[in-house]
């Protein structure tokens, strides 16, 4: 997903420093030659490190058909997700975006083609170390409903064997962070959807992972409580630096989290990029469709275009701006940073330029 950092079929990975440094590649010492010769630089050692992190995720012609199944639920999958990032995976039922998080998970193993994780390619070697390192958010939250909170966040650090004092400080500690502490001897019926989805996610991170997949994390949630496990998302990814992939088909939640979005279509990805500039300027059809199914179904004067922005709040500035250009809200929902709020107004309006 960032352009220019490859080289021909090498890999090239560029650090700050001397124009004829050509540092060595961590693990990566047979593409070495290949790094030197794309560049025509001799090629001398250097003390200092790498210091350019790889890609958490890099998806190289990556393929899987289920058994049985006539089509390709991925085919020829080609992405890199940055180490930090929030990568939305958006795209039609059946577009094959589980089967990417079941790829990455390790649940599921590509037919054809490799899928580098941290660097390391994933197989029988590398599998059970990644997945230590990942965790994962379920739609339907996937609490043990025999146990209790606290006993569903400890489960993780049981199956790796840490003592019960320790696991249980650490869960407890994790259910504070998710504003859970008072309800560590509950079960999970007697939570809300929403408490419930904090126990996932208190659960998802008890193992300290850097990477964390979300599969349709606030599907079943209605609007409130969807942005209230977004927010808590979006701060547990910045204090803890992890990269985040978010399965949704809530192209609000693709709005309000990612800072980049890849969207697959009958198993292909058919675009990838920034957010904000496929949101803004979405070249294929598939997302154009997805985009507008967002759309409210709402009858427009003739001189009226639709627009949607994210306002803090709806204050009487506000307000009182919506009204000086002719705009009616004809949909508003809660968001991380207010509320997200279509509106209809005249195109020629001159006002438009203050919301837009
Ligand atoms: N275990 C399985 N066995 C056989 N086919 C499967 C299996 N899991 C998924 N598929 C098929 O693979 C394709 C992709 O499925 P996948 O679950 O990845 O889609 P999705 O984009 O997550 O859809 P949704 O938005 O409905 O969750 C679909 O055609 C689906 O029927
Ligand atoms: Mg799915």
């Amino acid at each position: 997903m960032i352009p220019g950092r490859r080289t021909g079929k090498g890999r090239v990975h560029l650090t700050a420093g001397s124009a004829h440094d050509c540092r060595p590649l961590p693990k990566r010492t047979a593409q070495e030659g290949d790094v030197c010769r794309s560049l025509r630089l001799p090629h001398r050692r250097s003390p200092v490190p790498d210091l350019t992190p790889p890609d958490v995720l890099d998806f190289q012609n990556v393929s899987k058909t289920y058994p049985g199944q006539p089509r390709p639920a991925l085919n020829d999958l080609t992405l890199r997700v940055p180490r930090g990032s929030r990568t939305g995976v958006i795209g039609r039922s059946g577009a094959g975006k589980s089967t990417l998080v079941r790829l990455i998970s390790g649940l599921e193993t590509p037919d054809a083609g490799r899928l580098l994780v941290r660097g390391d390619a994933l197989g029988p070697a590398t599998r059970a170390a990644h997945q230590a390192r990942t965790g994962l958010v379920f739609q339907q939250f996937n609490l043990l409903a025999q146990r209790t909170v606290l006993r569903n966040v400890t489960l993780p650090l049981e199956l790796r064997g840490v003592p019960r004092a320790r696991r249980d400080a650490l869960a407890r500690e994790h259910l504070d962070l998710v504003g859970l502490g008072e309800y560590a001897g509950r079960y999970p019926a007697q939570l809300s959807g929403g408490q419930k989805q904090r126990v996932g996610i208190a659960r998802a991170l008890v193992t300290a992972p850097d990477l964390l997949l979300a599969d349709e994390a606030t599907s079943a949630l209605d609007p409130e409580t969807s942005a209230g496990i977004l927010n808590l998302l979006l701060d547990l990814q910045r204090e803890r630096d992890l990269t985040l992939v978010i399965v949704t088909h809530q192209l609000e939640v693709v709005r309000a989290v990612t800072t980049h979005v890849a969207v697959l279509d009958a198993g292909q990805l058919v675009e990838t990029g920034e957010t904000a500039a496929v949101l803004r300027a979405p070249r294929h059809a598939a997302t154009r469709a997805l985009l507008d199914a967002h759309r409210p179904q709402v009858p427009l004067a003739p001189d009226e275009t639709l627009r949607r922005v994210t306002l803090p709040d709806l204050n009487p500035d506000t307000l009182a701006a919506l009204a000086r250009a002719g705009a009616r809200i004809v949909q508003a929902e809660p968001h991380p940073q207010g509320l997200d709020v279509w509106i209809a107004a005249p195109a020629a309006s001159p006002e438009w330029a203050v919301l837009a």
